[in-house]
């Protein structure tokens, strides 16, 4: 299911860029702008700027910039659509969604309703937990959780009275199917957490995709924790514990931490230390690191500290490396996990602590290590190598590279050599490097300096593609238009992919781009494209530059014509240079076929002479 366009140019048409900021910004008039404090950066002057013609925003001190959709994905850490649901509920704007087939539909009405029947659920063991005669509440108040922790988390109890869910949930009008799927109840009906706290578990929008169920006495001999199913909603490998909770923290604090269970981040939120999350008992899996990344690229692990403990820590440490995350470890006193070390313990204690015995990977490493037998050292220093041959990020490799050198006493050479024979072992095409393209941000302002030519082109597109020029014979055409039909007549397109992929979307979407201006780019479900979008709107006012050239500025639009054509033919000039060279190259080759190559090289060569004549004429 997706939502429409129709819906989308509607939230498009009603939402006001400094009205949906300011939720967030306190933004104040200046000029034809609004300033604010950055909300990505401390700082005492205001370097936020929004531009309500423009309909963009600009970070100075952090360099971002781009829509209101792109505001909300970097400021709330909302995704595409959740980005356009905020905004259509703020512009009370119904939204329409569109099916891509009948069983994607009855695939979604499926797992909508598991969502629904899990907050049904969920709110049942919530209302139990405050219920009369609540020994769960006293059990957590006991450890020291207060009720405001409890509400934020929703904390629950499934008491022995609750038998009876199924009932509950068919009364309510759902279908008790769904309860099956998440095997809160077994087979036979009866329900699998009775008697235990219920901590629910969240997807990163905060939705009740799952459940834990701890015993309340430690005594008993059943499993200490019962967990929900893997469910269409729900797969382990995919959630952290506590993310939707600690996102934002972890974004403004730029590092994050990493604890085994949910009562650990429940105890460090508490203790107001909210950049946490847990892997909840699993081995950490490369789909989690994904998420985190999303938010910092700095990991302090701090698992129990027991064996146990210690082999989950080394394991992710590697996959963290793997995905360039900078992995440090704390690690807690004999016996203690994060819940226990924070009860009680005041947040600067804690801090403290934290900051005295936080180390780097291959300091943790080397604390493992106690042997001193050179065997066992040159196994302990091999495996150190291995993790640092992990890292893909040059500058972070050549840091840790540096670090072991001292540590141990090499030389920088010796590990790079060791460096260089791991990655002639293992293939260079790891899964990372398939995949995470899109996660790198993408350099526009070299992309612009490399590839000028082809910029100025897309930046007419963007900047001005629904505007009319006058042709020689009187009439008017989009600039748009214009450029495709001047670059289809020469059999030519773009080089440089993401320009291409963008000039594709622009050929196979023209009517609309002719209609509706920069909203098209700007609202576009590839991501790449609203960034280069942003970045072009952001970049320095096009049109005021070249009238600083000196260029008689007469109208906007006898202006913007010969914008346009000089464009084109820089863009055609700069391929017939380069396709001239490879002439020339080929003409110098002892067995060129001297009459044909000779022939290109004529053409491509007045060819040349007629641009930079046309030019000459333009400017
Ligand atoms: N876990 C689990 N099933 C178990 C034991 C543990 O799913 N039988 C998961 C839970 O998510 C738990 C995490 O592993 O939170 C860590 O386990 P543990 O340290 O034993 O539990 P704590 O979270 O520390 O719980 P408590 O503080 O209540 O003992
Ligand atoms: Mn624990």
């Amino acid at each position: 299911m997706k939502i429409s366009q129709k819906t989308i140019d509607e939230i498009f048409g009603a939402a006001i860029i400094e009205e949906v900021i300011s939720d967030f910004v306190d933004l104040k008039k200046r000029g034809a702008n609004y300033k604010g404090l950055s909300p990505f950066n401390e700082e005492k002057t205001p370097s936020f700027v929004v531009s309500p013609s423009k309909e963009i925003w600009k970070d100075f001190s952090s360099g971002k910039g781009g829509n209101l959709i792109s505001f909300l994905m970097e400021h709330e850490q909302f995704s595409y659509p959740e980005s356009l649901l905020y905004l259509a509920k703020k512009y009370n704007i119904t939204v329409e969604y569109i099916d891509i087939n009948p069983d994607e539909k009855k695939k979604d009405n499926h797992r909508e309703s598991t969502l629904i029947v899990m907050n049904y659920v969920k709110q049942i063991f919530a209302d139990d937990l405050f219920g009369s005669n609540s020994k769960a509440l006293d059990y957590l108040n006991n450890r020291g959780i207060n009720n405001e922790i409890v509400k934020l988390f929703e904390l629950g109890f499934c008491p022995k009275k609750q038998l009876k869910l199924v009932d509950q949930i068919k009364s309510a009008g759902y279908n008790e199917k769904y309860l099956h799927d998440t095997r809160i109840v077994n087979k036979n009906g009866t329900n699998r957490f009775l008697d235990r706290l219920i901590f629910p578990i969240h997807s990163i929008s905060g939705q009740v995709v799952g459940f834990g169920a701890r015993v309340l006495s430690d005594v008993l001999k059943s499993p200490k924790y019962l967990n929900s199913d893997t469910s269409e909603i729900y797969q382990k490998s995919k959630v952290l514990y506590g993310l939707n909770f600690s996102k934002k923290y972890i974004k403004k604090e730029d590092v994050c931490y990493l604890v085994e269970g949910y009562t650990d981040v429940i105890a460090m939120f508490q203790a107001n230390i909210k950049n946490v999350v847990a892997t909840c008992g699993t081995a950490l899996t490369k789909e989690q690191v994904r998420l985190v990344k999303r938010f910092t690229n700095n990991i302090v692990i701090i698992f129990d500290s027991d064996s146990a403990g210690v082999s989950a820590s080394l394991k992710a440490i590697d996959l963290f490396l793997e995905q360039d995350i900078n992995p440090e470890v704390i690690q807690l006193p004999t016996g203690e996990d994060p819940a226990s070390f924070c009860g009680q313990k005041s947040t600067e204690t804690i801090k403290q602590f934290f900051l005295e015995h936080k180390t780097n990977f291959i300091e943790f490493k080397c604390s493992l290590n106690v042997s001193d037998a050179s065997s066992d050292l040159i196994k302990h220093v091999k495996n150190i190598i291995y993790s640092i041959s992990l890292i893909h990020d040059n500058i972070m490799q050549a840091i840790y590279i540096k670090k072991a050198a001292k540590k141990f006493s090499l030389q920088e050479e010796d590990i790079r050599k060791e460096l260089n024979r791991l990655a002639k072992k293992t293939p260079l095409t790891s899964s990372r490097n398939l995949n995470d393209n899109t996660n790198k941000q993408i350099d526009f302002k070299k992309l612009k300096k490399n590839n000028l030519e082809e910029f100025r082109l897309i930046r007419l597109f963007i900047n001005y593609g629904s505007s009319n020029i006058v042709l020689p014979d009187g009439t008017f055409q989009t600039i748009s238009r214009f450029i495709i039909n001047e670059l289809d007549s020469d059999n030519i397109g773009f080089t440089t992919p993401i320009f291409d992929t963008l000039y594709q979307e622009i050929k196979k979407n023209i009517t609309i781009i002719e209609s509706q201006n920069n909203d098209f780019f700007l609202s576009h479900s590839n991501l790449i494209i609203v960034e280069l979008a942003s970045y072009i709107i952001a970049d320095q006012p096009f049109l005021g530059n070249w009238s600083r050239k000196d260029i008689v500025v007469r109208e906007e639009k006898d202006l913007l014509s010969q914008v346009a054509k000089e464009s084109i033919l820089r863009f055609k000039l700069k391929r017939v240079q380069s396709m001239r060279k490879n002439a020339l190259e080929k003409l110098k080759n002892p067995n060129a076929s001297v009459d044909n190559d000779l022939t290109t090289f004529t053409q491509l060569n007045q060819l040349e002479k007629k641009i930079q004549k046309e030019l000459g004429r333009i400017c």
